[in-house]
């Protein structure tokens, strides 16, 4: 909702409300928190001097003297800005031009402001979602004078909050640890979270949170380049948060006439990190996954790639396909090493044909593998160009590079240039004819590596990377145009590029080329953090673990699993039949409570980065019954009685209560209220003595309980 009323304007959403005073050229933050109704007395809530406000942008060039929101060269060198309000308005939302964006909503808060020497016009928007308790923000500047100027700096978001008592929550890490969750006191000076690799980044997710006791603000970008969030204290008593394209190498010219429209952000107050965390989710999965998928139960799907990588024949892929099939799955994805002559990743890469020789012909297996009664999906990495690839040979000015220079590779690749219109194109038919030619019903769109040599010979240098990744949104929006059926999945050496961008197009994305249960626990509580499980793909891999050589039992691999979209992901043909048997039972347990593990309200139990014991819990949309599942990190036999909590069930229900066993059987425990479950601690007796791993001295030790509600 939103009202003009006076100076003052209130934007409220079912629980909270943003009240902003604009009058006398400036406009000001005057609150933002738990939902008001009114603003009658809001004169008292006025600074006690004028310089020192809240302010939603500041632009270059006044006295304040912190980190600007916009900093612009005009033609003749100076950087020094004067914009004053000209107006503001409740007004019809302009959507980003080219970018992804907040689908639905409403009216904004327009606020117009005008440099008169330079004629132009910056406008931000500021728009409520009432019922995920949002605000969307963004902000455009349009060039209404005779010279072309340079922005060098404009951010989507600028909230500035009294007090500099807040802590400062990042999600960082690289590859294998993506979105591990960082809390650091924010002292006086600037606190920064950032990419400078090109893409949104494995090292610093675009989500920040700002908290101190009883107040959480989170924010994050819908963008998947690089991007930057500051928050910056002073002993003013304030405190900044910036959120917006990364200033680093950016500069974009704006010529007579012309605007440029900043990514959105999206802002959220919450009375604690995890409430704020609820928000975006809900957030995510109204206004950001495509409608199409968003209420709609993702399949069970084998992939081959640890279980084969590069190695395969078509009667592997066909046999592990069909034993895909006997244990329930519902798509077969056969990833990297079909097509070009790729038999490890130093070619192909850009040659989007058939490795006939390899797969025998990749329209017949792919029809087989339908015969079987699966799905069929594949994987391309198509941004980017190997220099052993015909296309290569013919197009080498498809490639991202600076003349004159060799460009860097990362494992083994080159990047496309996307900012091209031509290698646009090129894509689109190529992929197109990929997913034409095996009938796909899923795509795993993956991205190998960083930028390094961000230019080409026609686009201005810092334009560059903004102008790559509108290149890769305008191939996204045509492909999921045309192919409004296929599920495409993102992905970046695992979970590299996890962000709002992609997953306004590609409603789910693999989480982390780790796939050790014990570290997913973590890096799947850091992600759903910010984002729905139904967007995190988490596949039950081998044991000892590919990567870590961890061993964990198959129900502690699945139960974690079970906290994302639910996949296997490792060489079935050696799976004894005691496992395949076991593996049988997991995914009809999964298809028979999928809605309530995909699409239910996810609470995170204990604390994966804090306590020794971590964990979820998932309520059905109708509340009819939660799937909870509890990890102890570590064994310490001195301590004997290991409790969990259950928050999360319904106050005033009374559930039975089930141990999933791993033949997916479920043992009756008892009958519970949710008040009970709610706030008291319960015993996990005995879970030592039950994992079945014995040659591993320090597995992660996991119980899943279902919890059926019986009544009121
Ligand atoms: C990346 C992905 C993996 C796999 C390989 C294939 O690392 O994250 O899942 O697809 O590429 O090369």
């Amino acid at each position: 909702m939103l009202s003009g009323q006076g100076n003052y304007f209130l934007l409220s959403t079912a629980h909270t409300s943003m009240l902003l005073f604009c009058a006398d050229g400036r406009a000001e933050y005057r609150y933002f928190g738990e939902l008001v109704r009114d603003t009658a007395g809001a004169e008292l809530l006025a600074p006690e001097w004028e310089g020192r406000t809240l302010l939603p942008c500041s632009p270059w060039g006044s006295t304040d003297f912190r980190e600007p929101s916009l900093l612009i060269r005009h033609a003749d060198g100076s950087v020094a800005s004067r914009f004053v309000l000209t107006g503001a308005e409740i007004a019809p939302r302009v959507l980003p031009a080219g970018l992804p964006h907040a689908c639905g909503g409403g009216d904004c808060l327009r606020l117009t402001y005008r440099d008169e020497a330079a004629k132009l016009v910056l406008c931000l928007q500021l728009m409520p979602l009432e019922a995920c308790d949002a605000i969307v923000s963004s902000a455009w500047l349009k060039n209404e004078g005779e010279y072309a100027v340079e922005i060098e700096r404009i951010a989507s978001l600028q909230l500035e909050l009294w007090g500099k008592d807040f802590s400062f929550t990042t999600f960082d890490g690289a590859w294998g640890s993506e979105r591990q969750r960082h809390t650091r006191p924010l002292a006086l000076g600037k606190c920064e979270n950032a990419s400078y690799a090109g893409s949104s980044s494995a090292f610093h997710n675009p989500f920040v949170m700002l908290t101190r006791p009883g107040e959480t603000y989170a924010c994050n970008l819908i963008y998947s380049g690089n991007h930057r969030e500051t928050a910056e204290a002073d002993d003013t008593g304030r405190t900044r948060l910036i959120a917006g394209i990364n200033p680093f190498g950016f500069s974009w010219r704006v010529e007579p006439g012309e605007t440029f429209y900043t990514p959105e952000a999206v802002l959220v107050y919450a009375q604690s990190p995890a409430e704020a965390s609820a928000r975006m989710r809900n957030f995510v999965m109204t206004h950001i996954i495509p409608p199409r998928w968003a209420d709609c139960e993702r399949p069970v799907l084998v992939n081959n790639w640890e279980g084969t990588y590069f190695s395969f024949t078509r009667d592997k892929i066909l046999s592990i396909a069909a034993r895909a099939r006997d244990v329930g799955a519902e798509l077969f994805v056969l990833d990297d090493g079909w097509f070009g002559r790729r038999d490890d990743d130093t070619s192909s890469l850009g040659d989007w044909k058939d490795y006939a020789a390899k797969t025998g012909g990749i329209a017949s297996l792919a029809d087989e593998v339908r015969a079987m009664g699966l799905q069929f999906g594949i994987w391309v990495e198509p941004e980017m160009i190997s220099e052993d690839s015909d296309l290569y040979r013919a197009h080498p000015d498809y490639t991202m590079r600076v003349p004159f220079r060799k460009p860097l590779t990362m494992r083994n690749q080159l990047m496309l240039n996307l900012a091209d219109v031509r290698v646009q194109d090129y894509l689109f038919e190529a992929i197109s004819n990929v997913i034409q030619t095996v009938k796909a019903a899923y795509v795993k769109w993956d991205y190998n590596r960083y930028m390094t040599d961000c230019f080409d010979a026609v686009t201005r240098g810092g334009e560059y990377c903004h102008r790559y990744i509108l290149g890769l949104y305008a191939l996204l929006a045509r492909l999921t145009e045309r192919f409004p059926g296929v599920l495409f999945e993102g992905c970046a050496s695992g979970g590299g590029r996890f962000d709002l961008g992609v997953l306004f197009y590609m409603p789910q994305i693999w989480t982390s080329d780790n796939t050790d249960a014990r570290e997913r626990i973590r890096i799947q509580a850091g992600t759903a953090c910010a984002y729905p499980q139904s967007s995190m793909g988490a596949h039950v891999s081998a044991s000892p673990n590919e990567q870590t050589g961890n061993r964990n039992s198959l129900y502690a691999r699945f139960s974690v699993a079970c906290g994302g979209v639910l996949g296997y992901e490792s060489d079935l043909t050696a799976a004894s039949e005691a496992e395949l048997s076991e593996i049988s039972a997991q995914i009809a347990y999964y298809k028979r409570h999928r809605r309530t593990l995909q699409l239910g309200e996810y609470t995170p139990l204990g604390d994966a980065f804090g306590d020794d014991w971590s964990g979820y819990l998932v309520r059905a949309a109708d509340g009819s019954e939660a799937i909870a599942v509890v990890c102890l990190h570590e064994k310490h036999t001195e301590v004997f009685n290991r409790r969990a909590r259950f928050a999360g069930l319904e106050d005033g229900a009374r559930y039975r209560v089930y141990r999933v066993e791993k033949d997916g059987g479920e043992q009756l425990l008892t009958e519970a209220d949710g008040d009970l479950l709610n706030r008291a601690s319960v015993s996990l007796g005995g879970i030592f003595g039950e994992t079945d791993v014995r040659e591993n001295s320090n597995p992660l030790y996991v119980r899943m309980y279902r919890f059926e509600r019986i009544g009121r």
